[in-house]
C-alpha cells in the first residue's frame, strides 16, 4: 500500500469535513456538539451512529455494529472502495491532486528533509542568540520586549546574524544542498552568468533579525518570523509557503494553547503579543500569520476551542481585521468575542503599562458580536448632546431591529435605555418600528421582483402573440387618421386618452394633434417642427405622400378598441410602481 505523507493527508482531512461528506450518505440530527442517524453499515431502527466533526480528530462511531474512523474510512466503506482509491474520491471532490507513486515518496522525503533543515536552522538561531555574536538580539529581547530566560528557552528564540551566509554554510556543513536550503525558504538566490553560464548565488533570507520559529500542533519547526531590532522597514520577514508550511494556514503558539485548560482561545495580531501574553501566564494565547483570516484558518481553530477572543490591536486596522474575522468566524458558525483594548495599541504593551491583571479585567469584559456592534455605533459620538444620543439610539436600535432573539433585544434595549436615560418603551418601540419599515421594505421589494417577472413575461407573451406589434400599429394609425381627418376627434370622444399611447413618441404626437384640432388650426408639418427628430421623422414617415391614406371611421374605432383592450390588460399588471398593500389589494379585486 502506496504510504502518503502526513501533510498531505492532514491537507485532505481538513478540506474534507467529515460533517459535509456523511450528511450526502446519511441523514443526521445535530445532538450537542455531536450528530446521530441510522447507521448505513447495519440495520437499525434507533440511530447509533454518530459523527463527531469538533473532535481534534474528526471521526464517526456506531455503538451499534462498532463501525468507525476517519472521513477516509467511511467513504471506503461506503463507496466500497480501496484505500488509495478512497483518497483519490475526497481529493477529487475538494479539488486536491494525489500524489503519485513515487513522487509521493519523494515528495514526503523532500518535507521529512525540509524539517530537519528547520530543526537545524532554529538550533543554530537560538544558538547565535546565546553566543557571542548574538549580544544585540538578546538585549533585544531582554530590554526592548521584557522576555525573560525562560521565555528565551521555552520558545526557542533565536538571531540571525548579520552576514549574508552564515546559515547557509552552516546548513551545507551539515549536508542540506543549496536548492534544499532554497526550497525551505531559508535562503534567497539571485541569478549571475559566470561565462556565458547561468549561475545562482545563494543567501541567507534572515540577518540582523531577530527570529521567532513557528511550531506547529505536533511540534515541528514549519517557518520563521523575524524582526528588526530598530525602526527599519519591513519590520517583520516571515517564511512564505514551503512543502511544509502554508502561510494562510499558519498559526503562532497552538502547539502550547492546545493544552490549556481554559475554553477559548485568545488570537492576538502579533506573535510577539503572543509570547508576552505567554508569559505573562495567558496560557491560551495564539497568533495567526496569514495576512486575512480564512474559513479554513476558523475551522482548523474550531478544532481546537469552542470560543476565540479577539484581542487585535486597537488601531484602525485593528478594528477592520476584527470585523472581518467576525463575519468569517460567524460563516463557519463558530462562537466568537471581542476583547476591546485599553491602555495601550495591543496586548504587548498593556502589559508592560499595566500588567496582566489589566488584560485579565479586559478579557472578563470581552463583547460578543452585538456588542462590539453597539461599541463601534457610539464611536465619536458625543453621549452627553442630545444629537449624540439621537443618533447612537438610532444607530443601536437599526443593529437591535436585526436580532431575532427577542430575549437578547429585551436586554440590550434595558442596557441601551439606562446608557442614554431614554424610557425603554421609546427605545423598544424604536427597535419595533425600524423592523416594521424594513420588513415592508423587504416586502414591497419581494411583490416589485414578482411584478416585473410578470411584466417582462407578459410583453415576452406580447411580443410572440404580436399583440404589442398590433397596438403600435393602431397607435401609428391613429395618429395618421387624425392627421387625415381632423374631424374624426369627435369619434374619439371621452374615450380615448394621451394615456393609450405606450409609445413616447406616438403619444407627443397625439397630444399635439389634439391641441392643433382644438385651436382649429391647419395641420401640416411645420407645426410640429418644435417636437423633436424623433417625432417629425414618425409624422412623416406616417402621413407622408406616400404614405397618406384617408381610411374609414370603422377603421378609426376598432384602433381605438385595440388601444382600449390592451389598457385594461396593462391596468392588471402594471403594479410595479404600487406599494405592497395596493399591490395585495389589486390580486384581491381580481380573485
Ligand atoms: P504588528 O506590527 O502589529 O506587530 O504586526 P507587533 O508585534 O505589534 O510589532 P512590534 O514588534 O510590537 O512593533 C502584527 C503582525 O503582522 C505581521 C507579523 O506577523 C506581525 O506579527 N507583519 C507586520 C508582517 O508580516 N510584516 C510587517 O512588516 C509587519
Ligand atoms: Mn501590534
Amino acid at each position: 500500500m502506496p504510504r502518503f505523507d502526513d501533510t498531505f493527508l492532514e491537507e485532505l482531512r481538513l478540506r474534507s469535513d467529515i460533517e459535509q461528506i456523511i450528511s450526502a450518505y446519511v441523514p443526521l440530527k445535530r445532538r450537542g456538539r455531536n450528530l446521530v442517524g441510522l447507521c448505513p453499515f447495519h440495520n437499525e431502527k434507533t440511530p447509533s451512529f454518530t459523527v463527531y466533526p469538533d473532535d481534534a480528530n474528526p471521526h464517526f462511531h456506531c455503538f451499534g455494529c462498532g463501525a468507525g474512523g476517519d472521513v477516509i474510512t467511511f467513504i471506503r466503506r461506503i463507496e466500497n472502495l480501496d484505500y488509495v482509491e478512497a483518497v483519490r474520491f475526497l481529493c477529487e471532490r475538494c479539488g486536491m491532486t494525489l500524489p503519485q507513486d513515487g513522487v509521493d515518496t519523494s515528495l514526503a522525503e523532500r518535507r521529512q528533509r525540509v524539517y530537519e533543515m528547520n530543526k537545524e536552522a532554529a538550533r543554530f538561531f537560538h544558538d547565535t542568540l546565546l553566543s557571542p555574536n548574538g549580544r544585540a538580539g538578546l538585549a533585544y529581547y531582554k530590554n526592548a520586549r521584557g522576555f525573560s530566560d525562560r521565555t528565551i528557552t521555552r520558545f526557542g528564540l533565536g538571531y540571525a546574524p548579520d552576514a549574508w551566509t552564515a546559515l547557509r554554510d552552516h546548513l551545507r556543513a551539515l549536508g542540506y544542498s543549496y536548492e534544499e536550503q532554497y526550497a525551505a525558504n531559508l535562503v534567497g538566490r539571485r541569478e549571475k552568468i559566470v561565462n556565458g553560464e547561468k549561475q545562482f548565488r545563494y543567501y541567507d533570507s534572515f540577518r540582523g533579525r531577530v527570529i521567532v520559529p513557528i511550531i506547529d500542533v505536533r511540534g515541528r519547526v514549519v517557518a520563521f518570523g523575524a524582526r528588526v531590532l530598530d525602526d527599519s522597514k519591513p519590520k517583520y520577514i516571515n517564511t512564505a509557503d514551503t512543502p511544509v508550511y502554508k502561510k494562510s494556514l499558519g498559526v503562532f503558539g497552538l502547539n502550547l494553547a492546545k493544552t490549556t485548560k481554559e475554553k477559548n482561545l485568545i488570537l492576538v495580531e502579533g506573535y510577539m503579543d503572543a509570547i508576552s501574553l505567554h508569559q505573562a501566564g495567558f496560557d491560551n494565547v495564539i497568533a495567526c500569520l496569514g495576512t486575512a483570516l480564512t474559513g479554513e484558518m476558523a475551522r482548523l481553530l474550531m478544532r481546537y476551542t469552542e470560543e476565540v477572543l479577539l484581542s487585535y490591536d486597537a488601531d484602525e486596522a485593528g478594528q477592520k481585521a476584527t470585523q472581518r474575522a467576525i463575519e468569517v468566524f460567524a460563516s463557519v458558525g463558530a462562537k466568537v468575542r471581542v476583547v476591546k483594548l485599553s491602555g495601550g495599541k495591543d496586548p504587548d504593551e498593556i502589559l508592560r503599562n499595566y500588567g496582566p491583571e489589566r488584560f485579565r479585567s479586559l478579557l472578563g469584559g470581552a463583547s460578543n458580536d452585538i456588542e462590539f456592534a453597539l461599541q463601534k455605533a457610539k464611536d465619536g459620538l458625543l453621549l452627553d448632546t442630545p444629537d449624540g444620543k439621537l443618533r447612537y439610539l438610532n444607530a443601536a436600535a437599526d443593529i437591535l431591529s436585526r436580532l431575532s432573539n427577542g430575549i437578547a433585544v429585551d436586554l440590550y434595549a434595558s442596557q441601551l435605555s439606562e446608557t442614554l436615560g431614554v424610557d425603554k418603551s421609546a427605545v423598544l418601540a424604536r427597535i419595533r418600528d425600524l423592523r416594521r419599515r424594513r420588513q415592508r421594505t423587504q416586502e414591497k421589494q419581494k411583490m416589485q421582483a414578482i411584478t416585473q417577472d410578470y411584466l417582462r413575461e407578459t410583453s415576452r407573451r406580447s411580443i410572440r402573440t404580436g399583440s404589442g406589434t398590433r397596438a403600435l400599429k393602431a397607435q401609428e394609425r391613429i395618429v395618421a387618421l387624425l392627421y387625415a381627418n381632423p374631424d374624426f376627434m369627435s369619434l374619439a370622444g371621452a374615450s380615448l386618452t394621451a394615456q393609450d399611447f405606450t409609445d413616447p413618441a406616438l403619444q407627443a404626437l397625439y397630444l399635439r394633434i389634439c391641441e392643433l384640432i382644438g385651436q382649429n388650426s391647419s395641420l401640416d408639418f411645420s407645426r410640429f417642427a418644435d417636437l423633436g427628430d424623433e417625432e417629425m421623422s414618425r409624422l412623416v414617415a406616417l402621413c407622408g405622400q406616400e404614405t397618406m391614406q384617408t381610411g374609414s371611421k370603422k377603421e378609426f374605432t376598432d384602433c381605438i378598441n385595440v388601444l382600449k383592450t390592451q389598457a385594461s390588460e396593462r391596468e392588471n399588471v402594471n403594479a410595479a410602481a404600487l406599494d405592497g398593500d395596493d399591490f395585495r389589494a389589486l390580486f384581491q379585486k381580481k380573485s
